[in-house]
């Protein structure tokens, strides 16, 4: 079989990423620009309300990417492999072709060195992949919370090691979470696939956000680190008091 042409030829530094969960979202996203949608497990979080992503399941991912593979034209469309769905290399690569299937150009994976052996078997089976370092969201009930990596030298080396050796493995890009900023930077320094921040400071190749932190949709919890550039939830208070306002007098 030829070797797919890496995801990360269409990739224009500064990289542009965001979530979305939905065909109107996705096709808003893409609109607009994007280069990469992600369908992440945070939709256990702000679609589903639940605590974190540790509940998310594979048939869930696939209905939420068959929806975001219908609404986009030109991003590339990346779908988180939920927990507990890349435990070998073989259930990887079955569970990452059902992403594939449903309409993902690619697949992301949390986890460091230990991620080695799936990488390499998602890329001879031609499934591109995203690695994501750093804060594991997936791993955040027995890290006991969302904790920035790399504070200490051996985490840091720990970090740059593995960023390094999942770029060699095949990885089209990496996702750099909570990572101290200029840990994140050392690591963009050290790669030549696009590094994709979140709470990881300026010096990445691009920045990767949630949705509806973007938007202002998820009042309810803003992560620290996000910029809330919309109005969303206000904006949609005020269409339903309208509403219920005209129904109130019996306006429609
Ligand atoms: O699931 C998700 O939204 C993510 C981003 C935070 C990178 O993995």
């Amino acid at each position: 079989m030829k070797a797919p042409v890496s995801l990360s030829s269409r990739l224009r530094p500064p990289v542009s990423a965001i979530t979305a969960y939905d065909y109107p979202s996705a096709r808003l996203c893409d609109e607009a620009g994007i280069q990469i949608i992600l369908v992440g497990d945070s939709l256990g979080m702000v679609v589903a309300g639940n605590p974190d992503t540790t509940s998310v399941t594979l048939e869930q991912m696939i209905y939420h990417t068959a929806m975001v593979r219908r609404g986009v034209k030109s991003a590339i469309v990346v779908s988180d492999l939920p927990i507990n769905t890349y435990r070998t290399p073989a259930e990887t690569v079955i569970n990452g072709q059902r992403l594939v299937n449903a309409g993902a150009d690619a697949v992301k994976l949390e986890g460091l060195t230990e991620q080695l052996p799936n990488v390499e078997a998602l890329v001879s089976a031609g499934i591109q992949v995203c690695a994501h370092v750093g804060m594991l969201p997936q791993r955040v009930v027995e890290e006991g919370g969302y904790k920035k990596k790399g504070k200490t030298d051996a985490e840091a080396q720990d970090l740059i090691n593995a960023s390094i050796a999942l770029e060699k493995a095949g990885a089209f890009a990496i996702v750099l979470e909570s990572v101290v900023a200029q840990v994140a930077a050392e690591i963009s320094r050290c790669l030549t696939i696009p590094t994709i921040g979140i709470g990881s400071g300026s010096d990445c190749d691009g920045q990767i956000r949630v949705l509806p932190d973007v938007t202002g949709g998820y009042p309810w919890f803003v992560p620290p680190f996000a910029r809330v550039y919309g109005n969303v939830a206000e904006v949609t208070r005020e269409a339903l008091k309208s509403y219920i306002h005209e129904i109130d007098n019996s306006l429609i």
